[in-house]
């Protein structure tokens, strides 16, 4: 039912790798096709997080390393943040909803503020314009007034806040599982069944 599900991923220079890392290989092993847009600061924290072998350019081999052969389930393509010509900067590219994660204060305020500076603005600015659906995952502590602020502005625009921010109650036991919560958590917003983390049974 997923199957060619068209998402687009964008990730910025946050700290949270893991987090992008995971939610790009769940999406593929849901038959996902992708579209990823990865900004300068978004390559250098993955190198800097996930090690020397994290590069974009070798990408399937990390998500394979890490999460197995199922991500070979979707495909994905990458484009250049700098190319504003690409499929994703035009409202008539058929491109259900994205995310971006993780998202820096940075790229936040230039999407609530409508910039499009860069491939990643300007992908979330068309989902907001077309009324689909859009997830921000801001990482930063502590937040700065104009940084509450511009989440607000872009919640009030339509997109979802989802902050990395893992929870305690399914007692993870490694850093990934803190990344299956998070991950679990968009696939969840993108309208996703995923079994990253366990549900709350209310007990
Ligand atoms: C190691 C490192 C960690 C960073 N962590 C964060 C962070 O958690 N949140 C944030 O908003 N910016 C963080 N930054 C700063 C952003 O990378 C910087 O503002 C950058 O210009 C963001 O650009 P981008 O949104 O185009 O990726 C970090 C930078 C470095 C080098």
């Amino acid at each position: 039912m997923n199957a060619g599900r068209r998402i687009a991923v964008g990730v910025t220079g946050a700290s949270g790798a893991i987090y992008a890392a995971r939610t790009i290989a769940a999406l593929l092993e849901q038959g996902c096709h992708l579209e990823l847009v990865f900004s300068d600061y978004g390559k250098r924290l993955l190198l800097d997080e996930l090690g020397p072998d994290a590069k974009v350019e070798r990408l399937a081999d990390l998500l394979v390393t890490r999460y197995g052969q199922g991500i070979s389930n979707g495909r994905f393509v990458i484009h250049s943040n700098k190319d504003l010509g690409a499929t994703l900067a035009s409202g008539s590219h058929r491109c259900e909803s994205m995310v971006i994660v993780p998202c820096s204060m940075k790229t936040l305020a230039g999407v609530a503020l409508g910039l499009s500076r860069s491939l990643i603005e300007r992908a979330a600015d068309v989902m907001l314009k077309e009324q689909r659906r859009l997830v921000l995952v801001p990482r930063e502590t502590p937040m700065s007034l104009p940084a509450l602020r511009h989440q607000v502005a872009a919640a009030e625009a339509g997109a979802m806040i989802l902050p990395a921010m893992p929870a305690f109650y399914q007692k993870p036991q490694t850093i990934d599982d803190l990344a299956d919560f998070i991950a679990g958590k968009i696939l969840n917003a993108l309208g996703f069944e995923q079994q990253l983390f366990p549900a709350w049974k209310g007990e």
